[in-house]
């Protein structure tokens, strides 16, 4: 069997990242520090966290005491839909860094580009990424949940392009104009949601393309995902499941698999969550 590692992918701006990672949306934080040691043991370099999941403080305590260098974790952060006006946004980053206790990030992402709030306007929000890249604070810079329609107004009144979009992508919702435009224009899509938060695990064709390749229905879809190009970090409480997770580097699906899984795609009526030309949430 092949051994099992996980491919660095490059980023547009010369940078590299795990394609595997580990998500910790709704990881309490009284667990999430175990279970991001957890991951790290297993072998995951990449995790996955936002001003918005309220465990970034968690997520440096596990990275800073698990014995790896700083250099070797790949880590993400995400602006808070709360701080999208400049001073607000650099303000934001300085506490992200002080949360993970860290001098500078790996990726730093808009969480979200509610086009109904600041009178529209996450232009002059993506310029303060651009900055803080520049200052050398944060390696890599991206937006998360943004359109098509969004991602070409950055490319006309912006400078950099962004490194990734993080958007959700599973079997049911393939979101495939989205990912078109990223490939087209060198922007990494990275899948949210990948297992559809489990929806998808018991899907019938999922089950029998997980019996013919004797892996689990997780392990195939993440693997279908990967196959694909796209960036992906399952989130799980579960040891067992965290291991099961990482472990889609040592086999392949052919394409008549890939192909039926595509298959899957409901478009708009298989989104799970929120509507980014809608979503107007802010914290309070
Ligand atoms: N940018 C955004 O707006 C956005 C939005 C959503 C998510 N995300 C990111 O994407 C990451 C992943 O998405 P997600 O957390 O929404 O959902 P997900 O990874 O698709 O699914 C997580 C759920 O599936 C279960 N699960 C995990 N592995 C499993 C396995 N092998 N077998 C059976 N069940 C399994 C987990 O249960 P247990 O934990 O109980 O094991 C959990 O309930 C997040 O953690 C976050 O980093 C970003």
């Amino acid at each position: 069997m092949a051994p099992n590692s996980v491919p660095d992918i490059s980023l547009n701006d010369g940078n590299t990242i795990p394609q595997l990672g580990f998500g910790v949306f709704q990881i309490e934080p009284k667990d999430t520090a175990q279970a991001v040691s957890r991951a790290l043991e297993i072998g995951y370099r990449h995790i996955d966290t936002a001003e918005m999941y309220g465990n970034e403080a968690e997520v440096g305590q596990a990275v800073r005491t698990s014995g790896l260098d700083r250099g070797e974790v790949f880590v993400t952060s995400k602006l808070s839909n709360a701080f999208h006006r400049p001073d607000d946004a650099r303000k934001a980053f300085e506490s992200t860094l002080a949360e993970l206790k860290f001098d500078y990030l790996d990726l730093f992402l808009i969480h979200w580009p509610l086009p109904t709030r600041y009178d529209g306007d996450f232009v002059s929000t993506w310029r303060v990424l651009e900055e803080l890249q520049r200052d050398g604070r944060v390696r890599s810079i991206g937006v998360s949940n943004f359109q098509v329609a969004h991602l070409e107004r950055l490319a006309t009144e912006a400078e950099v392009t962004p490194a990734v979009n993080q958007i959700e992508v599973h079997p049911y919702f393939a979101n495939e104009e989205v990912r078109a435009y990223g490939k087209a224009h060198n922007i990494l899509t990275e899948a949210w949601s990948p297992i559809a938060q489990g929806k998808v695990l018991d899907d019938p064709t999922v089950v029998d393309i997980a019996e013919e390749v004797g892996r689990t229905p997780a392990q195939v879809v993440l693997r279908w995902h990967v196959q694909r190009g796209d960036i992906v970090f399952p989130k799980s409480t579960t040891p067992s499941r965290i291991e099961e997770n990482f472990q889609i580097f040592d086999f392949a699906l052919d394409d008549a698999a890939m192909d039926r899984i595509n298959g899957l795609d409901k478009g708009e009526a298989g989104r799970q969550g929120p509507n980014p030309d809608t979503f107007d949430y802010l914290p309070e």
